[in-house]
């Protein structure tokens, strides 16, 4: 395992220097603000995705305290770290060269960040990696969508922003999509568990943590529907796992039979389907 593990870090190393690098100074056509006003739909999203990206210390953090004593684990963390703290850069330069917000509303935004602390979700790191495989692709879809916003309304700054994080969270997904591929061969039943725990608790790092979550990702068209979270979250995911929809809702069966374990909508949601 941690052989096939140090082989996949070093693939998805190779590709991040070879094929996503980029920056905030050279990748970014910044200049072209004054070809279209930002929309403040757009501004509000970004805020929002702005603000869970600063919960960044504590991903890092508690991610590190858990994969502590595996070399290559800890090297994909901290790179992903670094992936992950230009996305919130970026946001935040977005928001204020456009001028869409100043420094005094960007500093009120990060606030409450030092007040509330995010931790893990679930226990062991085979969920973390179900985890990671769910949460990096949903918000991969939700950038997409703004890509694809920013590039209706003309906005190439916004388009170009959500072209390269997009592209840093899908490298994101497919590498705990592999991690759990290796877990499915180590313990296909256990894994399945454990991924059928992990949608029915399921929730993004922000819901919880920033106040009005829901509704501010719903009034900017920033959110995910419980519908697009299915067919291109979860169905997709189950694809690349190989893990059948009969399996899931066996699994989730079982799980439903502990009285202890707790449902959630996610869960609901593939059963009925
Ligand atoms: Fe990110
Ligand atoms: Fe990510």
């Amino acid at each position: 395992m941690r052989e096939k593990i140090r082989e996949l870090y070093l693939d998805f190393l190779e590709t991040a220097d070879a094929k996503r690098r980029w920056n905030i100074f050279n990748d970014i056509p910044w200049e072209r603000f004054d070809s279209v006003p930002p929309s403040e739909a757009v501004a509000r999203a970004m805020e929002i995705y702005c603000v869970e990206e600063m919960y960044l210390p504590d991903y890092s953090s508690e991610g590190l305290r858990m994969l502590r004593g595996n070399f290559d684990m800890v090297g994909f963390q901290t790179r992903w770290a670094f992936e992950e703290s230009q996305h919130g850069l970026v946001f935040r330069e977005y928001l204020t060269r456009s001028g869409m917000r100043t420094a005094d509303d960007i500093a009120e935004l990060e606030a409450p960040v030092a007040n509330r602390a995010w931790s893990l979700p679930f226990d062991t790191f085979r969920q973390m990696s179900c985890y990671g495989a769910l949460q990096e692709a949903a918000t991969y879809s939700a950038y997409k969508a703004q890509k694809d916003r920013a590039l209706a309304s003309g906005d190439q700054v916004a388009a170009a922003i959500f072209h390269h994080v997009g592209s840093d969270e899908a490298a994101h997904a497919a590498f705990y999509r592999s991690l759990t591929k290796l877990d499915l061969e180590e313990d296909r039943q256990g894994t399945i568990a454990d991924l059928s725990h992990v949608l029915a608790n399921f929730k993004m790092p922000g819901d919880g943590l920033i106040p009005d979550y829901h509704q501010r990702l719903e009034s900017s068209g920033g959110g995910l529907s419980a519908r697009t979270f299915l067919e291109k979250v979860i169905l997709p995911t189950l694809t690349s796992l190989r893990i059948s929809r009969a399996e899931l809702k066996l699994a989730a069966r079982r799980r439903n039979a502990d009285a202890s374990a707790p449902r959630g909508s996610s869960g609901a949601a593939i059963d009925q389907n």
